[in-house]
């Protein structure tokens, strides 16, 4: 079968595991440190804290916003609920925000859904793409950019990831570099980054406060590092593969000047029915899936996500991913071609 997703896990990255077992220095020191400094330098960051996931890196920088319970934070419903998960944990409420058609917060939405109660937006770049974070940073409420599916992506060559006040990333098994788990959170300013990084940590404290362990061991931080400096060489090989893909099936995301997406996903619409091309096409030995499994609104029992629900009908995922071999390839486009 071919899957869905698969880390490009090289000689290179296995040697950086290995030098940090033989260390004996396991936990969070200075592979985590300089993990931190490359997002930093990469990014323009002030300052980045590595933590153990994607969620870890939302909370706390929900909590650095002083985010509490009264508050709402505006988050797409069309996304994982790693987002709502992380603004319940500090006791705010959730508002939910439709999509546009490729799947990023649409910012006419947002803007009418904000209150005088509204604390942040949270925005994910959905798939590898980048949404539009020019009209949503103009809104004047913090904007939490969430790279976890598009780190490496720009806006007019200007890296997703350096638009909000803050930025969130990902090192899951299936993200555009991995970790197994792990995650990150930057920001330009170094006084809430202080806030962050006291909280991710509970040890060796003067005062008491209610604290995590949120940290990031220094065996994840040697291998993100290594796959951090081959993220350049992955987002080229996905842009390869969607390029040869496109020339048969068209993506919901084409490449275009003004946005450089890094096909975390390849996403097409199609008109026929979704639930039996996945099965037909496991059938064949090509796992596709949906884009997204279920939206927040849906888990939630709320309607009124008329894009969102459209995309669950018309959306599918084909693998796509560095190490996807050239055989694989040619059958996943034989496969889905006829399928779509
Ligand atoms: C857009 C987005 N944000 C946040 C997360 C949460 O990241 P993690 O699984 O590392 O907690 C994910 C999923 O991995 C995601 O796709």
């Amino acid at each position: 079968m071919i899957p869905h997703s698969r880390p490009s896990i090289a000689r290179k990255d296995m040697a950086a595991l290995s030098a940090v077992l033989s260390s004996g220095q396991i936990s969070a020191s200075a592979q985590a440190r300089s993990l931190e400094s490359a997002f930093s330098r990469a990014f323009c960051f002030g300052s980045s804290v590595a933590v153990s996931s994607g969620t870890a890196a939302l909370h706390l920088a929900l909590l650095a916003l002083k985010i509490k319970a009264g508050d709402e934070v505006i988050i797409p419903t069309h996304v994982c609920t790693a987002l709502l998960n992380a603004v319940r944990y500090t006791g705010a409420k959730e508002v939910l925000s439709d999509v546009r058609e490729d799947g990023n917060i649409d910012p006419c939405c947002v803007k009418k859904l904000m209150t005088r109660r509204t604390k942040a937006v949270i925005v994910p770049h959905m798939w590898g793409s980048p949404a539009d974070m020019k009209t949503l940073v103009k809104y004047g409420v913090p904007v939490i950019e969430d790279s976890a599916q598009s780190v490496g992506s720009s806006i007019n060559g200007q890296l997703a990831g350096t638009f909000g006040a803050f930025s969130i990333f990902s090192f899951y098994a299936t993200k555009m570099i991995t970790c197994g788990e792990g995650g990150l959170v930057g920001a330009k300013d170094k006084k809430l980054m202080e806030r962050v990084r006291d909280l991710s940590d509970y040890d060796h404290k003067k005062t008491y406060e209610m604290r995590f362990n949120y940290k990031m061991t220094d065996i994840q931080a040697a291998f993100a590092l290594s796959q951090f400096t081959r993220l350049g060489e992955f987002a080229k090989a996905r842009r390869q593969i969607a390029a040869r893909y496109a020339v048969y099936i068209p993506s919901l995301l084409p490449l275009t000047e003004k946005a450089e997406p890094v096909f975390y996903r390849y996403v097409v619409r199609t008109k026929k029915n979704v639930e039996r091309i996945i099965s037909n096409a496991k059938a064949q030995g090509v796992c596709i899936e949906k884009p997204l499994f279920k939206p927040a609104h849906q888990y939630l029992a709320k309607k009124g996500f008329p894009v969102s629900e459209m995309l669950m009908r018309t959306c599918i995922s084909l693998p796509i991913y560095p190490s996807l071999t050239a055989v694989e390839e040619k059958r996943v486009i034989g496969v889905a071609k006829n399928l779509i």
